[in-house]
């Protein structure tokens, strides 16, 4: 997508020096443009924990190709222990973030690839090409997952005469959390381009602010209408019928259709079905877990320091501040994500078409995943 006009990736690797990725660190968006040049594992490690990079999509992205930087790493530390560095690398990835599946599905397919080459030239080739392929493909996905998103939207303004549609998402699905287009926002992009007229609810997403911070920022740089709205507001503009759709994305969808997604989509999804709203999941396939059943007892919820709900940051006089907004001695908990049950979600929109959240539908479009 665009910044300032001109196209960005979120991850891409140095056009120069092909041994150092560069990445966008989003911790300081919206206010500041910075990218970040990694070239460790270690440091790839940190950006993933320190939320240099987040969303799924990623995650799984930045993972790629911190195998790679591991495999480089690797080819300087001598055959023999090839192997064991990469065994390292992937343990060190794994534990940076528990609950998007995007993470140990990228880490498994580089450890596969990586170990059919012979010499260690050949694996840093095979790791840097599967690094690729990640990238590539997750910006493919999210394209045709805006394709398949746009004809649900048009029948929406079919039905309203084409009158404003209004979407609502939630955290930051979009581009950030992707290489390219994101998911829950690859509709909205598609949509705002075909021209229909569309308008985007933003819950803040407390306590990161992945939606008054990012998917503002980065719906404002494309021109689609949004208005930012605090986490409580979405049931309150669901009762009135100013939600024509709801939208989210998703960290680990299981292949029975239940949804982990960021702290507060359950309660969206709980308002959405009492007002009748469709509520859809933006899921590309690199999401979804072929393992679990239940999303209510196998996904592993993320919880974070509990600073992050005692203060809220934002930019005074040109720099980044923190303030605290709790009384000190109250303690907080930060549970970073929940399961929305399949049962809630009215459809699962992947880059091969839009299927109910059960597991025969998802299975009937990738078939390739049968038991
Ligand atoms: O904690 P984050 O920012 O990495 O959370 C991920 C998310 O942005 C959301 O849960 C998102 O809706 C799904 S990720 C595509």
């Amino acid at each position: 997508m665009k910044v300032g006009g001109k196209h960005f990736r979120t991850i891409w690797l140095k056009p120069d020096d092909e041994r150092v990725v560069q990445l966008i660190d989003q911790r300081f968006l919206p206010h500041d443009f910075v990218i970040e040049e990694v070239g460790s594992v270690e440091q790839m490690a940190t950006a993933i924990r320190e939320m240099h990079v987040r969303g799924a999509g990623l995650i799984g992205a930045s993972a790629g190709y911190g195998m790679y930087l591991a495999a480089l790493e690797a080819a300087c530390a001598g055959r023999d222990s090839f192997d064991e560095h990469m065994a390292g690398a992937a343990a060190q990835l794994t534990a940076t973030r528990p609950t998007a599946v995007n993470l140990s599905w990228a880490i498994e397919r580089q450890l596969q690839n990586i170990g059919t080459g012979k010499t260690a030239d050949e694996k840093v080739a095979l790791a840097k090409r599967t690094a690729d392929l990640i990238a590539d493909e997750d910006a493919e996905h999210c394209g045709m997952i805006g394709q398949h998103g746009l004809q649900l939207i048009r029948q929406i303004a079919k039905a309203k005469r084409n009158k404003m549609v209004n979407v609502l998402t939630h955290c930051n699905a979009g581009w950030l959390a992707f290489v390219d287009y994101g998911s829950a926002t690859a509709p909205i992009y598609a949509t705002h381009d075909s021209g229909l007229p569309l308008h985007v609810w933003v819950t803040e997403t407390r306590p990161r602010n992945q939606g008054s911070k990012l998917t503002a920022w980065e719906l404002g740089q494309h021109g689609v209408s949004h208005t930012v709205i605090a986490d409580s507001a979405a049931g309150h503009l669901m009762q009135r019928g100013e939600v024509d759709l709801v939208i989210v994305g998703t960290d680990r969808t299981t292949c029975t259709g239940d949804v982990a997604n960021k702290i507060g989509t359950y309660l969206k999804a709980l308002a959405a079905k009492a007002n009748d709203v469709p509520f859809y999941v933006a899921v590309p396939s690199s999401s979804i877990d072929w393992k679990m059943r239940d999303g209510l007892k196998e996904i592993p919820i993320e919880q974070r320091g509990a600073e992050e709900v005692k203060s809220a940051d934002g930019w005074y006089d040109g720099q980044q501040i923190a303030v605290r907004i709790t009384p000190d001695e109250s303690p907080a908990a930060n549970y970073g994500f929940d399961v929305t049950p399949k049962e809630l979600v009215t459809g699962l929109i992947t880059e091969r078409g839009v299927c109910e959240a059960n597991e025969k539908s998802i299975r009937s479009l990738f078939p390739e995943h049968a038991p």
